[in-house]
């Protein structure tokens, strides 16, 4: 299939940027598509804001991301709320930390391989993942893209827009993705979405990387506890956009249990970040949560 034919957006980047390849502050398009998003594609808000301001109350764990701030600018949005839910600022930025470390890992060891950001909302990953040979696509739902092309337009050669639904089966496919034992391995990034999907729904996505990613390829993703299920209302800055935790995890190995070539290779758990009380926490609440309540899992084939 052809590559191009699901790219997203094609909307030049905006006169006047202040940055080179984004728009400039006080998007008035862009505002607007904002306040039109459905309830999930608005929680992009929450991760965007964590990592342009969240290093303000935790600055061990900045992030450095170069256009989050920028692109917080060009949607006018008021974040002082969304900065106010720390717990949750805290989980954003010791993910990022962690993605970008398993990230940089995976590419050097494959410097001129295919990594892609599924429900990548206004992230950018690839700034800290480029290495000058590899390829990188921003996939997301049309409503999302229409709003990313603007702000930050593709660049051509290396780095891709798509649009994609991760509900519908295919979407291997209709990415381009490299598939087959001697196709080069992939890096695939799924932060902040799964937990959205409907459990059958999360079953099928882990199952067509299974099926199709090339032997050493990588799934990242954050998870929450099946405690979590239902409970998104209690998050301070979720609550406002309506979305809902509808898939948790009851234990690490049911991740795996979804396709015979699945592994999970790594696993890391938020509380490592409160040091011993964490630690401590984790291990009162393990007979409600046998899995941490936030964690962060790779997953290869
Ligand atoms: C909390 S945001 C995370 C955005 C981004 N990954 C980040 O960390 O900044 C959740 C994202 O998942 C996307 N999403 C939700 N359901 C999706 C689906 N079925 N297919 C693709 N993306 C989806 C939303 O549109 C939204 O951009």
């Amino acid at each position: 299939m052809d590559s191009h034919a699901n790219q997203a957006g094609g909307t030049p980047g905006l006169v006047g940027a202040a940055q080179p390849g984004l728009a400039a502050p006080g998007s008035h398009a862009s505002a607007l598509r904002f306040g039109d998003l459905h309830a999930v594609p608005r929680t992009l808000l929450i991760p965007l804001a964590a990592r342009a301001h969240g290093a303000r109350s935790f600055p061990w764990l900045a992030c450095d991301d170069a256009v989050a701030a920028h692109l917080l600018d060009c949607l006018g949005a008021d974040v002082h709320a969304l900065l106010e839910d720390k717990p949750t600022v805290l989980n954003i930025l010791w993910r990022t930390r962690l993605i970008k470390a398993a990230g940089q890992a995976f590419f050097a060891a494959h410097p001129c391989s295919t990594g892609a950001s599924l429900g990548c909302g206004l992230s950018h990953a690839f700034q800290w993942l480029d290495t000058g040979r590899n390829a990188w696509i921003d996939a997301d739902l049309p409503e999302v893209m229409a709003l990313r092309g603007p702000l930050q337009p593709p660049e051509p050669s290396r780095r891709r827009h798509a649009c994609i639904d991760l509900t519908v089966p295919g979407w291997w496919q209709r990415l381009a993705l490299p598939e087959g034992p001697g196709a080069a391995p992939v890096f695939l990034l799924c932060e902040g979405v799964l937990m959205y999907l409907q459990p059958a729904q999360v079953q099928a996505v882990l199952a067509e990387f299974a099926e199709h990613a090339p032997p050493g390829s990588q799934w990242v993703c954050d998870v929450i506890s099946q405690v979590g299920v239902g409970q998104a209302h209690r998050c301070p800055s979720l609550a406002p956009t309506g979305a809902e935790f509808h898939w948790g995890v009851q234990d690490m190995a049911d991740l795996a249990a979804c396709h015979p070539r699945l592994r999970l290779l790594a696993q890391h758990s938020v509380a490592e970040c409160y040091g011993w009380m964490g630690t401590v926490a984790e291990w009162c609440l393990r007979p409600w949560s046998p899995t941490p309540l936030y964690a962060l899992v790779t997953l290869g084939v």
